[in-house]
């Protein structure tokens, strides 16, 4: 079915250096649009845009960020966001993988998915007629990454394309996260430093992904403390993903030690303005809440810059069909 294919957004790969910059200060200017004293949702350029259209979201994982997001964007857009849970609909369960991918896009505007493998989304793009959004697989979050950068960014009061120079370190799970944030990094000229327990750093095949997409270098250590050296941000995330929850009680022992707290980060000589961001949802052993509740925490900001970035994908995938071009306030 499909002669023409759609662009799909599987991974921050499938950016440009320039189409990344332009999707994060999309989200900063749909941000100051929805939020501007004088905003009127009657008059916003792109209210109308998904009049009459339907974006489902086949959510495989539980969400609250990622599903209330998507939802709240495609309604921005006057379109109709339509869950589908595991008990609603499951990828290659009941029926192939292909009639379903085949089915579904030939009823509407493009899909949002959340599943496990990395295979179950890509698969389901191949032979999709309209633009799939990957709202998580195990291998990636590229919308998560987006709303990232925009938080930084206005955090900063600067344009992605001047977060170049500026260093992150990663302190936890070598996970979907931390593999696009590796990605997005390249391709703004972000140095990255990244803490994994021996036996839980990045795979080399992701380490090539990330060397393809641009210049640099990955800065890798077992001990925390290096890791955070010099960093202008200390991000983490859960130490169990979803999925792994059966490895929960070995995971938490071989992570002992990685808990991010103010000492940790003074004695590795962080930048003493460092702060903090996180995914979402957090468990308590991976931050004190000295850090998590501080003024150093952008975590709310980061996770509300999740609705922003989700407008800012489907305009550029479902309504401007992958032409990435910059929006003004
Ligand atoms: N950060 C994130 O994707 O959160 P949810 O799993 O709640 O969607
Ligand atoms: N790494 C986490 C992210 C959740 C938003 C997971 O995959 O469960």
């Amino acid at each position: 079915p499909n002669s023409n294919p759609p662009r799909h957004f599987l991974s921050i790969r499938d950016l440009t250096s320039t189409e990344f910059k332009t999707l994060i200060d999309n989200a900063t200017a749909h941000k100051k649009t929805l939020q501007s004293p004088d905003y009127k949702y009657s008059s916003w350029s792109l209210s109308r845009a998904l009049v009459g259209q339907t974006i489902p979201m086949i959510f495989s994982k539980r969400s609250t960020r990622t599903r209330i997001s998507t939802e709240g964007a495609v309604a921005a857009l006057g379109g109709h966001p339509m869950f589908l849970g595991r008990e609603d609909i499951q990828l290659g369960v009941n029926e192939s993988l292909y009639d379903t991918s085949v089915v579904v896009s030939s009823m509407t505007a493009g899909i949002v998915a959340r599943v496990g493998p990395h295979k179950d989304i890509a698969d389901l793009a191949q032979n999709s007629s309209v633009p799939v959004m990957n709202g998580l697989c195990d291998t990636f979050h590229p919308m998560q990454i987006v709303a990232d950068f925009a938080c930084l960014s206005q955090r900063l009061g600067v344009s992605a394309g001047d977060l170049k120079g500026m260093k992150i370190a990663w302190v936890g799970d070598a996970n979907n996260v931390l593999h696009d944030m590796c990605i997005g990094a390249r391709k703004l000229g972000i140095e990255m430093a990244v803490a994994t327990p021996k036996g839980y750093s990045i795979a080399e095949h992701v380490k090539t992904m990330i060397d393809e997409a641009g210049d640099g270098k990955i800065f890798e250590t077992n001990v925390p403390e290096e890791a955070v050296k010099d960093a202008d941000v200390i991000v983490t995330d859960t130490w169990v993903s979803m999925g792994q929850e059966e490895e929960t009680l070995k995971r938490l022992q071989a992570f002992e030690g990685y808990e991010i707290t103010e000492e940790m980060a003074k004695k590795g000589g962080a930048k003493s303005d460092w702060k903090f961001m996180h995914c979402l949802p957090r468990h308590k052993e991976e931050v004190s809440d000295e850090v998590f509740h501080g003024n150093r925490s952008l975590v709310f900001s980061e996770a509300q810059n999740r609705l922003w970035a989700a407008i800012a994908v489907l305009e550029a995938f479902v309504v401007n069909k992958g032409d990435i071009k910059r929006t003004e306030a």
